[in-house]
Protein backbone atom coordinates (compact mmCIF):
# COMPACT_ATOMS: atom_id res chain seq x y z
CA UNK A 1 0.00 0.00 0.00
CA UNK A 2 1.06 3.64 -0.91
CA UNK A 3 1.53 4.99 2.43
CA UNK A 4 1.77 8.97 3.47
CA UNK A 5 5.46 8.95 4.78
CA UNK A 6 8.15 12.16 3.88
CA UNK A 7 11.61 13.74 3.56
CA UNK A 8 12.50 13.40 7.32
CA UNK A 9 10.84 9.65 7.77
CA UNK A 10 8.08 10.88 9.81
CA UNK A 11 4.51 8.90 8.97
CA UNK A 12 1.01 10.60 8.80
CA UNK A 13 -1.46 8.06 10.49
CA UNK A 14 -3.96 11.24 11.18
CA UNK A 15 -5.42 14.11 9.61
CA UNK A 16 -7.23 16.86 10.61
CA UNK A 17 -9.90 17.89 8.83
CA UNK A 18 -11.62 21.17 9.00
CA UNK A 19 -15.47 21.20 7.56
CA UNK A 20 -16.15 24.75 8.52
CA UNK A 21 -14.64 27.75 9.19
CA UNK A 22 -17.46 29.30 11.12
CA UNK A 23 -17.75 29.48 15.08
CA UNK A 24 -19.35 30.73 17.60
CA UNK A 25 -17.36 31.79 20.12
CA UNK A 26 -15.11 34.82 20.30
CA UNK A 27 -11.55 33.57 22.28
CA UNK A 28 -9.20 36.56 22.53
CA UNK A 29 -6.31 34.19 21.32
CA UNK A 30 -8.31 33.36 17.80
CA UNK A 31 -11.57 35.49 16.83
CA UNK A 32 -11.62 38.50 18.98
CA UNK A 33 -14.31 39.88 16.99
CA UNK A 34 -16.35 36.70 16.12
CA UNK A 35 -16.00 34.95 13.01
CA UNK A 36 -16.15 37.16 9.69
CA UNK A 37 -17.15 36.00 6.00
CA UNK A 38 -13.65 36.32 4.15
CA UNK A 39 -15.21 38.01 0.83
CA UNK A 40 -12.25 37.34 -1.12
CA UNK A 41 -13.00 33.77 -1.23
CA UNK A 42 -16.49 32.88 -1.81
CA UNK A 43 -15.44 29.14 -2.08
CA UNK A 44 -18.52 27.21 -0.24
CA UNK A 45 -16.83 24.28 2.85
CA UNK A 46 -16.23 20.94 1.62
CA UNK A 47 -19.84 18.43 0.46
CA UNK A 48 -20.75 15.42 2.41
CA UNK A 49 -19.72 13.73 -0.87
CA UNK A 50 -16.38 15.39 -1.65
CA UNK A 51 -15.41 14.43 2.55
CA UNK A 52 -16.72 10.71 1.77
CA UNK A 53 -13.96 11.20 -1.20
CA UNK A 54 -11.46 12.39 0.72
CA UNK A 55 -11.76 10.01 3.54
CA UNK A 56 -11.50 6.93 1.22
CA UNK A 57 -8.69 8.01 -0.38
CA UNK A 58 -6.96 9.01 2.84
CA UNK A 59 -7.82 5.66 4.60
CA UNK A 60 -6.09 4.23 1.42
CA UNK A 61 -2.98 5.86 2.08
CA UNK A 62 -2.88 4.65 5.55
CA UNK A 63 -4.44 7.48 7.60
CA UNK A 64 -6.27 5.29 10.34
CA UNK A 65 -7.28 8.98 12.42
CA UNK A 66 -9.66 11.78 11.17
CA UNK A 67 -10.08 14.42 13.55
CA UNK A 68 -12.89 16.84 12.58
CA UNK A 69 -12.78 20.08 13.45
CA UNK A 70 -13.48 23.48 12.65
CA UNK A 71 -14.33 26.72 13.39
CA UNK A 72 -16.88 25.09 15.81
CA UNK A 73 -17.20 21.52 13.45
CA UNK A 74 -20.86 20.90 15.13
CA UNK A 75 -21.98 24.21 13.77
CA UNK A 76 -22.81 22.39 10.45
CA UNK A 77 -26.12 21.12 9.96
CA UNK A 78 -25.14 18.03 8.08
CA UNK A 79 -22.36 17.44 11.02
CA UNK A 80 -23.47 13.64 12.37
CA UNK A 81 -24.15 12.69 8.48
CA UNK A 82 -20.39 13.49 8.30
CA UNK A 83 -19.39 11.58 11.08
CA UNK A 84 -21.52 8.95 9.61
CA UNK A 85 -20.26 9.19 6.06
CA UNK A 86 -16.67 8.70 7.05
CA UNK A 87 -17.67 5.79 9.51
CA UNK A 88 -19.51 4.10 6.68
CA UNK A 89 -17.67 4.57 3.68
CA UNK A 90 -14.03 4.92 4.09
CA UNK A 91 -11.58 2.30 6.21
CA UNK A 92 -10.81 5.33 8.47
CA UNK A 93 -10.26 3.31 12.18
CA UNK A 94 -11.21 6.19 14.13
CA UNK A 95 -13.39 9.61 13.81
CA UNK A 96 -12.50 12.30 16.43
CA UNK A 97 -13.96 15.75 17.16
CA UNK A 98 -12.44 18.91 18.15
CA UNK A 99 -15.26 20.97 19.89
CA UNK A 100 -15.87 24.16 21.84
CA UNK A 101 -18.10 21.87 23.47
CA UNK A 102 -21.06 24.66 23.36
CA UNK A 103 -24.97 22.71 23.32
CA UNK A 104 -22.91 19.98 23.96
CA UNK A 105 -25.60 18.81 26.90
CA UNK A 106 -27.97 18.42 24.00
CA UNK A 107 -26.03 17.17 21.51
CA UNK A 108 -24.11 14.27 23.88
CA UNK A 109 -26.68 11.02 23.01
CA UNK A 110 -26.61 12.14 19.52
CA UNK A 111 -22.19 11.98 19.87
CA UNK A 112 -22.91 8.96 21.33
CA UNK A 113 -25.17 7.04 19.47
CA UNK A 114 -22.86 8.51 16.10
CA UNK A 115 -20.25 6.03 17.21
CA UNK A 116 -17.56 9.12 17.67
CA UNK A 117 -14.79 7.58 18.61
CA UNK A 118 -13.44 10.74 20.99
CA UNK A 119 -14.06 13.76 21.46
CA UNK A 120 -11.47 16.76 22.55
CA UNK A 121 -13.18 19.55 24.20
CA UNK A 122 -11.55 23.06 24.59
CA UNK A 123 -12.37 24.80 27.95
CA UNK A 124 -9.98 27.58 29.07
CA UNK A 125 -11.20 27.72 32.86
CA UNK A 126 -13.11 25.57 34.97
CA UNK A 127 -13.62 29.51 36.12
CA UNK A 128 -17.50 30.48 35.17
CA UNK A 129 -16.07 34.33 34.83
CA UNK A 130 -12.86 33.36 33.43
CA UNK A 131 -14.33 31.13 30.90
CA UNK A 132 -16.37 33.82 30.17
CA UNK A 133 -14.17 36.27 29.62
CA UNK A 134 -12.33 34.32 27.15
CA UNK A 135 -14.57 33.26 24.86
CA UNK A 136 -17.45 36.09 25.34
CA UNK A 137 -20.11 32.80 26.05
CA UNK A 138 -21.20 32.15 29.35
CA UNK A 139 -21.36 28.97 28.58
CA UNK A 140 -19.67 26.78 30.78
CA UNK A 141 -22.15 24.81 32.79
CA UNK A 142 -23.89 23.54 29.64
CA UNK A 143 -20.17 22.04 28.23
CA UNK A 144 -19.93 20.50 31.83
CA UNK A 145 -23.24 19.17 31.80
CA UNK A 146 -22.62 17.62 28.36
CA UNK A 147 -19.42 15.93 29.77
CA UNK A 148 -21.54 14.65 32.41
CA UNK A 149 -23.87 13.42 30.13
CA UNK A 150 -21.51 11.72 28.18
CA UNK A 151 -19.92 10.43 30.72
CA UNK A 152 -23.49 8.56 32.07
CA UNK A 153 -23.34 7.03 28.54
CA UNK A 154 -20.22 5.58 29.17
CA UNK A 155 -18.60 7.62 26.03
CA UNK A 156 -14.78 6.60 26.33
CA UNK A 157 -11.87 8.86 24.83
CA UNK A 158 -12.91 12.81 26.70
CA UNK A 159 -9.98 15.39 26.41
CA UNK A 160 -10.00 18.72 27.50
CA UNK A 161 -7.71 21.71 25.86
CA UNK A 162 -6.91 24.74 27.19
CA UNK A 163 -4.73 27.50 25.75
CA UNK A 164 -2.47 28.85 28.77
CA UNK A 165 -3.15 32.05 29.67
CA UNK A 166 -0.77 34.75 31.40
CA UNK A 167 -2.98 36.14 34.52
CA UNK A 168 -6.00 34.59 33.21
CA UNK A 169 -5.27 31.15 33.53
CA UNK A 170 -2.31 30.44 35.18
CA UNK A 171 -2.16 30.10 38.79
CA UNK A 172 -1.60 27.58 41.23
CA UNK A 173 -4.93 27.67 41.99
CA UNK A 174 -6.11 27.28 38.28
CA UNK A 175 -3.68 24.35 38.44
CA UNK A 176 -5.36 22.89 41.88
CA UNK A 177 -8.81 23.60 39.89
CA UNK A 178 -7.95 21.13 36.86
CA UNK A 179 -6.20 18.76 39.37
CA UNK A 180 -9.21 18.38 41.58
CA UNK A 181 -10.65 17.66 38.16
CA UNK A 182 -8.55 15.03 36.57
CA UNK A 183 -8.61 13.29 40.24
CA UNK A 184 -11.81 12.05 40.06
CA UNK A 185 -13.11 11.83 36.16
CA UNK A 186 -11.76 9.75 33.16
CA UNK A 187 -9.94 12.64 31.64
CA UNK A 188 -7.02 13.92 30.19
CA UNK A 189 -6.50 17.64 30.57
CA UNK A 190 -4.01 19.51 28.35
CA UNK A 191 -2.82 23.39 28.19
CA UNK A 192 -1.72 24.29 24.99
CA UNK A 193 1.01 26.69 24.89
CA UNK A 194 -0.51 30.61 23.25
CA UNK A 195 0.47 30.43 20.08
CA UNK A 196 1.24 33.68 17.81
CA UNK A 197 -0.46 34.05 14.51
CA UNK A 198 -0.93 36.61 11.94
CA UNK A 199 -3.68 38.23 13.82
CA UNK A 200 -2.88 37.93 17.25
CA UNK A 201 0.22 39.46 17.65
CA UNK A 202 -0.42 42.11 20.69
CA UNK A 203 -2.56 39.39 21.98
CA UNK A 204 0.43 36.76 22.32
CA UNK A 205 2.56 39.70 23.43
CA UNK A 206 0.58 40.49 27.16
CA UNK A 207 -0.73 37.09 27.49
CA UNK A 208 1.90 34.30 26.18
CA UNK A 209 3.34 32.32 28.91
CA UNK A 210 6.11 29.33 28.33
CA UNK A 211 4.39 26.36 29.15
CA UNK A 212 7.21 25.63 31.64
CA UNK A 213 5.28 27.47 34.25
CA UNK A 214 2.48 24.43 34.10
CA UNK A 215 5.52 21.68 33.73
CA UNK A 216 7.02 23.00 36.95
CA UNK A 217 3.88 22.74 38.73
CA UNK A 218 3.66 18.93 37.82
CA UNK A 219 7.34 18.48 38.04
CA UNK A 220 6.33 19.98 42.32
CA UNK A 221 3.69 17.49 42.30
CA UNK A 222 5.08 14.33 41.42
CA UNK A 223 3.50 13.90 37.87
CA UNK A 224 5.59 11.39 36.03
CA UNK A 225 6.29 12.02 31.98
CA UNK A 226 5.09 9.75 30.11
CA UNK A 227 7.78 8.07 27.24
CA UNK A 228 6.14 7.11 23.79
CA UNK A 229 5.88 5.01 20.73
CA UNK A 230 6.61 6.63 17.47
CA UNK A 231 2.85 7.57 16.67
CA UNK A 232 2.43 9.72 19.31
CA UNK A 233 2.52 12.92 18.29
CA UNK A 234 3.71 16.54 19.54
CA UNK A 235 1.52 16.77 22.94
CA UNK A 236 3.69 15.29 26.13
CA UNK A 237 1.50 13.68 28.56
CA UNK A 238 2.26 12.91 32.64
CA UNK A 239 0.35 10.27 34.72
CA UNK A 240 0.22 10.03 38.21
CA UNK A 241 -1.32 6.55 39.41
CA UNK A 242 -3.65 8.57 42.16
CA UNK A 243 -5.34 10.15 39.58
CA UNK A 244 -8.50 9.30 37.11
CA UNK A 245 -6.79 11.05 34.43
CA UNK A 246 -3.70 12.74 33.17
CA UNK A 247 -2.09 16.22 32.48
CA UNK A 248 -0.58 17.12 29.32
CA UNK A 249 1.25 20.12 27.91
CA UNK A 250 1.67 21.25 24.46
CA UNK A 251 4.02 22.77 23.88
CA UNK A 252 4.96 24.09 19.94
CA UNK A 253 7.86 26.40 20.80
CA UNK A 254 9.89 23.30 22.56
CA UNK A 255 13.02 22.07 20.52
CA UNK A 256 12.09 19.19 18.48
CA UNK A 257 8.40 19.40 18.62
CA UNK A 258 8.50 19.01 14.94
CA UNK A 259 10.95 15.70 15.42
CA UNK A 260 6.97 13.94 16.25
CA UNK A 261 4.89 15.15 13.79
CA UNK A 262 2.17 12.75 12.59
CA UNK A 263 -0.29 14.87 11.20
CA UNK A 264 -1.86 17.10 8.21
CA UNK A 265 -3.84 19.54 7.82
CA UNK A 266 -7.12 19.81 5.36
CA UNK A 267 -9.15 22.81 5.47
CA UNK A 268 -12.78 23.18 5.19
CA UNK A 269 -12.26 24.33 1.66
CA UNK A 270 -10.34 21.63 0.43
CA UNK A 271 -6.46 23.37 1.07
CA UNK A 272 -4.13 20.95 1.95
CA UNK A 273 -2.05 22.16 4.60
CA UNK A 274 1.38 20.08 5.43
CA UNK A 275 2.15 22.13 8.61
CA UNK A 276 -0.13 23.94 10.70
CA UNK A 277 2.36 27.05 10.34
CA UNK A 278 3.90 27.07 6.83
CA UNK A 279 3.08 28.20 3.99
CA UNK A 280 3.46 24.95 1.69
CA UNK A 281 0.32 22.93 0.59
CA UNK A 282 -2.04 23.73 -2.13
CA UNK A 283 -6.14 22.51 -3.26
CA UNK A 284 -6.51 19.57 -3.45
CA UNK A 285 -10.53 19.67 -3.81
CA UNK A 286 -10.73 19.25 -7.87
CA UNK A 287 -10.11 15.48 -7.17
CA UNK A 288 -12.44 14.93 -4.85
CA UNK A 289 -15.40 15.54 -7.30
CA UNK A 290 -15.85 11.78 -8.86
CA UNK A 291 -15.55 8.26 -7.26
CA UNK A 292 -12.99 7.61 -10.21
CA UNK A 293 -10.53 10.48 -9.06
CA UNK A 294 -9.55 8.64 -5.94
CA UNK A 295 -6.31 7.52 -7.19
CA UNK A 296 -4.93 10.96 -8.46
CA UNK A 297 -6.32 12.23 -5.14
CA UNK A 298 -4.08 9.99 -3.66
CA UNK A 299 -0.91 10.62 -6.46
CA UNK A 300 -1.24 14.57 -5.50
CA UNK A 301 -1.60 14.24 -1.36
CA UNK A 302 1.38 11.85 -2.01
CA UNK A 303 3.62 13.79 -3.89
CA UNK A 304 2.85 16.99 -1.90
CA UNK A 305 4.28 15.03 1.14
CA UNK A 306 7.97 15.88 -0.49
CA UNK A 307 7.13 19.43 0.34
CA UNK A 308 6.78 19.06 3.72
CA UNK A 309 10.02 20.87 5.66
CA UNK A 310 11.91 19.37 8.88
CA UNK A 311 10.13 22.14 11.57
CA UNK A 312 8.21 25.13 11.53
CA UNK A 313 10.43 27.43 12.31
CA UNK A 314 8.20 29.52 14.57
CA UNK A 315 11.38 30.33 17.03
CA UNK A 316 12.19 32.92 13.47
CA UNK A 317 8.67 34.60 14.14
CA UNK A 318 7.90 32.85 11.00
CA UNK A 319 3.33 32.21 11.28
CA UNK A 320 3.25 31.30 7.81
CA UNK A 321 -0.04 32.02 5.74
CA UNK A 322 -2.58 31.64 9.33
CA UNK A 323 -4.16 34.18 10.22
CA UNK A 324 -5.49 32.76 13.38
CA UNK A 325 -6.59 29.04 13.93
CA UNK A 326 -10.40 28.80 12.82
CA UNK A 327 -9.80 27.58 9.59
CA UNK A 328 -7.32 25.18 10.37
CA UNK A 329 -8.71 23.88 13.28
CA UNK A 330 -5.90 24.17 15.92
N1 LIG B 1 -2.63 29.28 20.32
C1 LIG B 1 -2.86 28.10 20.95
N2 LIG B 1 -3.99 27.41 20.84
C2 LIG B 1 -4.96 27.93 20.08
N3 LIG B 1 -6.20 27.48 19.78
C3 LIG B 1 -6.77 28.35 18.94
N4 LIG B 1 -5.93 29.38 18.67
C4 LIG B 1 -4.79 29.14 19.38
C5 LIG B 1 -3.56 29.83 19.53
N5 LIG B 1 -3.30 30.99 18.91
C6 LIG B 1 -6.74 26.24 20.34
C7 LIG B 1 -8.17 26.28 20.76
C8 LIG B 1 -8.53 24.82 20.78
C9 LIG B 1 -7.59 24.21 19.79
C10 LIG B 1 -8.28 23.63 18.61
O1 LIG B 1 -6.71 25.24 19.37
O2 LIG B 1 -8.39 26.82 22.01
O3 LIG B 1 -8.33 24.26 22.04
FE1 LIG C 1 3.97 19.38 12.46
FE2 LIG C 1 3.92 21.82 11.59
FE3 LIG C 1 2.84 21.18 13.88
FE4 LIG C 1 5.48 21.22 13.55
S1 LIG C 1 4.10 22.92 13.50
S2 LIG C 1 4.28 19.71 14.62
S3 LIG C 1 5.65 20.45 11.47
S4 LIG C 1 2.15 20.54 11.90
Amino acid sequence: MKMLKDNFGRTFPYIRLSITDVCNFKCGYCLPDGYQIDKSDNRKFLHLDEIRRLAKALSELGVSKIRLTGGEPTVRKDFFDIVKTIKENSGIKKTVITTNGYHLNKIAHKIKESGLDGINISIDSLNRQTFKKITSHDRLDEILGGIKVLQSFDFKNIKINAVLLKGINDSEDDFNQWSNFVKKNKIDFRYIELMQTGDNLDYFKKYHVPATKFTDYLNKNNWIIQTFGRDAGPAKNYLNPKFEGKFGIIAPYSKDFCKSCNRLRITAKGDLRLCLFGNTGINIRHLMQTDNQIEELKDLILKQLNFKKESHYLELGETGLMKNLSTTGG
